[in-house]
């Protein structure tokens, strides 16, 4: 068993300084399976390597795939072509990544051979029928737990799914993906049809590797005709880790800081509108076009924050930043109001229920609602919160410490591994007063 990680962080301070997070969770994840299934060598630049893309990476050394690296962000794919994956031998175990296993029962759908998805905990109790019901229609055979769930036991159909048209239920990028992936092995076209944007980095990865798919609107279509190319790519900073340091530099007086090279992608800057609307001081500086993804440097400095109710429309592009969200809004005058974000129960964790009860032992009016939450601006108090191993619940907290009356106590901080390794020592040169400790 893995050593248990609390995280201690005592209160007060500012954030100031310049700093460049990680690389983009979701396009690591995209930039493996699509280099690993094109023709040729394709490099990577910038590559996550923290546990959740790393999970993706060895997924595809067990079908076969020669990765070179991770070395300083840096990974070379020797590419073995749309049908040249090999049967694993075991099976694979995906961590704590949802993204790894829903884009993977996609594109594994269509092999010539079957394989089983497994993850951790968290993984085995997130819903699986969200992707295994449309890929049903397309004809694949997945078996999941009666409820839905990991272990996924999927059977090769090689040759044999046909593409559908899928009017998306919810606004999901991992069961778009998911299904055009499928639809690169599939007869036919398969078109999906989300009802609200969400991050589009599977549409713009396969254009870059010279794949074709047309894109209208809400609408993307794929078929199994064509190839990809492999290429060079350069992958941004996660604005997903930078949103921590985005509130953490918005609520502490003092601030100044300057994250470089972030991906502000239309699809992800959703924190960036909410934040501007609750008030923030963010400026978007050298904005430019990096592999086909915008990125530009951020400078955010201090500001009072107010309460708002968030537009819904901005939901889905804010996704994973809702849990230190909600301490700005603790941090911020008056109300905060969030609705239409029933999505965040079913996350690494409830985020909407787990923020809710670390917020409430911090002495913060939080209300949790059935599909968000409301917060009225109040001190931070101190105290011990759980963050039931989900990584952006633990670095929400910390953040909270800037605005804190005495020290933060965070309890199972390991995955913060998943998604950024480099998170205590970025916030703590930053200025956060934050300690670790293993037990
Ligand atoms: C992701 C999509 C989002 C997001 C997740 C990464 C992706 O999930 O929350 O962290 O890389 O496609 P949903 O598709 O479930 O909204």
């Amino acid at each position: 068993m893995s050593k248990l990680i609390t995280f201690e962080v005592q209160p007060g301070g500012k954030l100031a300084g310049q700093t460049r997070v990680p690389g983009d969770k979701s396009m690591s994840h995209r930039s493996i399976m699509l280099g690993s299934i094109a023709e040729g060598v394709t490099h990577v630049k910038g590559f996550l390597q923290a546990e959740d893309a790393l999970a993706t990476l060895q997924a595809f050394r067990d079908m076969g795939v020669v990765i070179e690296g991770p070395e300083n962000g840096e990974v070379t794919i020797h590419g073995v072509g749309k049908h040249g994956l090999k049967a694993p031998t075991k099976p694979l175990y995906l961590g704590n990544s949802g993204t790894s296993m829903r884009l993977l029962s996609g594109l594994l759908a269509g092999q010539a051979f079957d394989t089983v998805l497994t993850g951790d905990k968290s993984l085995s109790g997130r819903p699986m029928k969200r992707v295994t019901a449309p890929l049903a229609q397309m004809g694949a055979e997945i078996a999941t737990t009666e409820s839905g769930t990991a272990p996924l036991h999927i059977k090769g159909k090689a040759g044999n799914l046909k593409g559908i048209e899928y009017v998306m239920p919810i606004a999901s990028a991992q069961v778009k993906s998911c299904l055009l992936l499928a639809g690169m092995y599939a007869q036919g076209q398969t078109t999906t049809i989300e009802p609200a944007p969400t991050r589009d980095h599977t549409e713009r990865m396969l254009a870059g590797f010279g794949y074709p798919i047309k894109q209208d609107g809400n609408k993307a279509t794929i078929s199994a005709e064509g190839k990809l190319t492999a290429t060079e790519i350069d992958v941004p900073s996660d604005i997903s880790s930078a949103a921590f340091f985005l509130v953490g530099a918005s609520i502490a007086a003092g601030s100044d800081v300057t994250l470089k090279h972030v991906g502000i992608n239309p699809t992800r800057t959703g924190v960036i509108d909410i934040l501007r609307l609750m008030g923030a001081n963010i400026e978007v500086l050298n904005p430019r076009v990096v592999g086909g993804e915008p990125v530009a440097d951020l400078h955010v400095t201090a500001s009072q924050l107010k309460g708002i109710d968030i537009p819904e429309e901005l939901v889905p592009l804010a996704i994973d930043e809702f849990p230190v969200l909600f301490v700005a809004a603790a941090c911020a005058i008056g109300q905060t109001r969030l609705s239409g974000a029933k999505e965040l129960r079913v996350k690494e964790s409830d985020r909407i229920q787990v923020m809710a009860d670390g917020l409430q032992i911090l002495g913060v009016d939080a209300q949790p609602t059935e599909d968000g939450m409301l917060i009225n601006g109040t001190p931070i108090g101190s105290g011990s919160v759980e963050s039931h191993g989900d990584h952006r619940i633990a670095m929400a907290f910390s953040i909270a410490g800037l605005r804190a009356s005495g020290p933060i106590t965070i309890h199972d901080c390991e995955n913060v591994n998943t998604s950024f390794p480099e998170f205590k020592d970025l916030a703590t040169q930053l200025g956060l007063q934050l300690a670790s400790r293993e037990e």
